[in-house]
């Protein structure tokens, strides 16, 4: 006979599994940056100085109200260190959101911005839609590179840019929530033009415009 906590973690079990709408999100951006600390302050609401190298990737699920949805987030966490490059790549495909993030304290990480758009635009379907990130912005004194330098790379990638710091909580929840929108218009405009998707590259489930309900197999 199942006792009162484990029909509670049913009930808990069940609510997970409903949403309107499953979209995977990946966070990509040269070692150090703070990905995994982004994810941490954004999912669990907690932030640690010391620095633990992702290994390959990792992920965390959260689920949201957007829009009058219940939107299922399958964040995942790649490694930013050049050795994981296969493995995290293989990723990109499917995916619906990345957050490509820089450290500000760090030219470096701003210098390869570039590169991994590059990587986005290689691997993953030409739809996804990007939010370049600044993070750290805490550290000011630090700062080398200033926000209108962000901005001005964000404006010619067509991303859309913010500071934020996964130290202090900021713009952390709104980095995602306006990735979350953006992906949300964009699936709009596919419903009225369905023929987006590029050749070879056909959305997975996760991509579909389709409300999902109920995923009993869902792999998360
Ligand atoms: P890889 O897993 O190697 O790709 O690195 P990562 O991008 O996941 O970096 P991680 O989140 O592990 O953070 C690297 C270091 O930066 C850690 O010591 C964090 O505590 C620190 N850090 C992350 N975000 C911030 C931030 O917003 N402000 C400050 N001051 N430090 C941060
Ligand atoms: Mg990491």
């Amino acid at each position: 006979m199942a006792s009162v906590s484990d029909s509670r973690f049913g009930q808990k079990e069940a609510s997970e599994q409903n949403f309107d709408f499953m979209f995977k999100i990946l966070i990509i951006g040269n070692s150090s940056v703070g990905k995994t600390s982004f994810l941490f302050r954004y999912a669990d609401d907690s932030f640690t100085p010391a620095f633990v190298s992702t290994v390959g990737i990792d992920f965390k699920v959260k689920t949201i109200y957007r829009n009058d949805k219940r939107i299922k987030l399958q964040i995942w966490d790649t490694a930013g260190q050049e050795r994981y490059r296969t493995i995290t790549t293989a990723y990109y495909r499917g995916a619906m959101g990345f957050i490509l993030m820089y450290d500000i304290t760090n030219e470096d990480s701003f210098n390869s911005v570039q590169d991994w758009s590059t990587q986005i635009k290689t691997y993953s379907w030409d739809n996804a839609q990007v939010l370049l990130v600044g993070n750290k912005c805490d550290m000011e004194q630090e700062r080398v590179v200033i926000s209108d330098r962000g901005k001005q790379l964000a404006d010619q990638l067509g991303f859309e840019f913010f500071e934020a710091s996964a130290k202090d909580n900021t713009n952390v929840k709104q980095t995602f929530e306006r990735l979350v929108d953006v992906i949300c218009d964009k699936m709009s405009d596919n419903l009225v033009s369905p023929d987006s998707s590029p050749s070879g590259l056909k959305p997975g489930p996760e991509l579909s415009a389709q409300p999902q309900r109920s995923h009993k197999d869902c792999a998360c």
